[in-house]
């Protein structure tokens, strides 16, 4: 072709050109844009040069750039942004660096042979994933059965827009109006042309709903991204209120006290009003009160409400148990034999109460002391008891009187005799034994009862008194005694019978010789008596081992 009408020819075959074919290209936002010229087929052979152009949003087109296939470099024509950011490959395809939403347009090749004129579109599409996933303005806590934000889940600057869904425990949550609403948005920044979407969802919670995930799926580009929300507390207001009473049972006076009111709403209501006999208080961050020291008058109907709610109350009944007790008889009571002695016991209880009488540690009948005897002495306690609580009296009664002898006998040991005298007597009684200046082998008093005992050697028939006294009076009884055969002792037969060892055998007779030599140191008296604890060993043994 002759150079010199080569404009002219390009002028006629630009408007000539064949449109060939119309591919699409994905581009990546911010990165450089590839868009081949002929879809990567090898130019014609006889090509001149290849020129880029673009379609503007107005239908107007723009030159890019031109390159003439016999020089080096290619020549820029944009006059527009696209001056610094288009350039032209080995194999003439077109890069824009820094894509953005803007290129989102139709580039055209042109390729100019001596043969033909041809042009391939290439529609550009540039797509942005998603910068973040979040989700904001969440709620504390769900109502149960009102609809409340569970949250807004934002998907942030995409092209094109992401969608957005939310699932419940892993199922899929669909718009009803009712339980679940949905409300979806999406914003264009008019700077950058990105998209985000926005979702926020309403849930009405049910109590079940206490464990449940709640989880916004962003999908864009076939790809799910997940958000999970941590389970939600279900608030729920009270229905029942229940009056607990924290106190060890039984309750009685001077006990505290403490009321607990609780609601079954969730978070649990934490104000109340508590009522005690027609007076309402409140009670602000607690559900107890407490009734410090409650007396008698305190017993009867308590109740509590809920601060918010005066309709939801609970009630119950506090008894205070008390038992009031007097005996007319206290500390120690000193009385005469044959004494008239009432015992007035009166009380009163919260309820129904046992008595218990006591005497010396044994259960007896209510006393009642017409004419008093030394058995009606004693330690006496009055128990009444109801339910867990005891209330007791106790009172000691002395009965003094004459003394009164219910015991005179001999317990007979070898030759020798052993005199029991027993008496009641209060005051504490001397004993007098009619045989002269003798001595007590021993004298016990104990709890009313005085024992006196001696030993006497009878040589014949002998009669013997005990005479006991205190500062009442006097009783007097005898007994009589016979000598017994000397050797009959039964101890000793049973000595003999086992043949016990000689030295035993002496030794009795040894003592049997100081005692001849003691009788016939007493020649006035028709009987003899021994000092206390100078018998025999074997008598003392014996007396011990009869527990005399
Ligand atoms: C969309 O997915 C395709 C295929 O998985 C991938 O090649 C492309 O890069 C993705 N686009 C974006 C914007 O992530
Ligand atoms: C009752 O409470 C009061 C004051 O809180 C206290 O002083 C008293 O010891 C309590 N009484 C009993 C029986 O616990
Ligand atoms: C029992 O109650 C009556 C009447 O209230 C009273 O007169 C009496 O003193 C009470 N008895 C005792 C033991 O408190
Ligand atoms: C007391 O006893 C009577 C008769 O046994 C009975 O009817 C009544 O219910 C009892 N009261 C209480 C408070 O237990
Ligand atoms: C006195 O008699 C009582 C009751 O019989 C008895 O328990 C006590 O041991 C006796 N005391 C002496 C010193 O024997
Ligand atoms: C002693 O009393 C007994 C029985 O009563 C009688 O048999 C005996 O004769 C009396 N002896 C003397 C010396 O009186």
């Amino acid at each position: 072709m002759d150079p010199a009408v080569f404009p002219l020819v390009l002028l006629t075959c630009l408007t000539l050109f064949t449109v060939l074919e119309t591919q699409s290209i994905t581009a990546l936002y911010g990165e450089t844009i590839v868009i081949p010229c002929n879809g990567g087929n090898p130019p014609p052979e006889d090509l001149v040069f290849i020129k880029w152009i673009y379609k503007r949003d107005d239908g107007t087109t723009g030159d890019l750039l031109i390159k003439q296939i016999d020089s080096e470099q290619a020549t820029v024509q944009a006059i527009d942004e696209y001056a610094r950011r288009v350039s032209i490959s080995d194999t003439f395809s077109l890069l824009i660096s820094q894509a953005s939403l803007k290129d989102q347009k139709v580039f055209t090749c042109m390729l100019v042979s001596v043969s033909a004129n041809q042009e391939y579109s290439s529609n550009v599409i540039v797509q942005k994933a998603p910068s973040s996933v979040q989700i904001f303005d969440t709620s504390e806590a769900l109502q149960k059965d009102k609809l409340t934000i569970v949250g807004t889940c934002v998907v942030a600057d995409s092209n094109p827009a992401a969608d957005i869904s939310w699932k419940k425990s892993g199922n899929l949550l669909v718009s009803d109006g009712k339980a679940v609403v949905i409300s979806s948005s999406f914003k264009l920044n008019p700077a950058t042309g990105l998209s985000t979407t926005t979702s926020t969802l309403q849930y009405a919670a049910a109590k079940e709903d206490s464990d449940a995930v709640f989880t916004c799926i962003s999908t864009y580009n076939r790809t799910n991204k997940d958000v999970d929300l941590k389970p939600f507390p279900i608030y729920y207001p009270s229905e029942k209120a229940s009056l607990q009473i924290l106190s060890k049972e039984p309750i009685v006076e001077g006990s505290n006290v403490t009321l607990k009111c609780h609601g079954d709403g969730s978070p649990p209501p934490s104000s109340f009003f508590f009522y005690k006999k027609g007076v309402k208080e409140l009670v602000e961050n607690s559900n107890t009160y407490i009734l410090t020291s409650i007396g008698r008058d305190a017993a009867g109907e308590y109740k509590c409400s809920l601060a918010d709610d005066e309709k939801i109350m609970a009630s119950k009944h506090i008894v205070v148990n008390y038992i009031d007790l007097t005996v007319s008889l206290t500390g120690r009571t000193v009385k005469k034999l044959g004494d008239v002695l009432p015992v007035k016991t009166e009380m009163n209880t919260s309820g129904n109460a046992t008595v218990t009488w006591i005497k010396n540690g044994v259960k007896v009948k209510e006393p009642q002391f017409n004419s008093l005897t030394y058995a009606d002495a004693g330690v006496y306690i009055c128990k009444v008891s109801m339910s867990g609580l005891t209330e007791q009296r106790r009172f000691e009664l002395v009965v003094e009187g004459k003394p009164w002898i219910i015991n005179l006998r001999k317990h007979i040991m070898d030759r020798s005799q052993v005199l029991i005298c027993e008496a009641n007597a209060v005051p504490e009684p001397r004993f007098e034994w009619s045989i002269g200046s003798k001595t007590e082998d021993s004298f016990n008093y104990t709890d009313g009862k005085a024992v006196s005992k001696i030993t006497v050697v009878p040589e014949g028939n002998l009669t013997v008194s005990c005479t006991v006294t205190n500062s009442y009076g006097e009783d007097v009884k005898t007994i009589d005694l016979y000598p017994e055969p000397s050797g009959n002792s039964s101890d000793h037969i049973k000595l003999i019978a086992v043949g016990l060892v000689v030295g035993l055998v002496s030794l009795a007779a040894v003592a049997g010789l100081a005692f001849c030599l003691r009788r016939k140191s007493r020649r006035q008296g028709s009987w003899s008596t021994r000092e206390r604890n100078t018998g025999t060993p074997e008598e003392n043994e014996t007396l011990q081992h009869h527990n005399i």
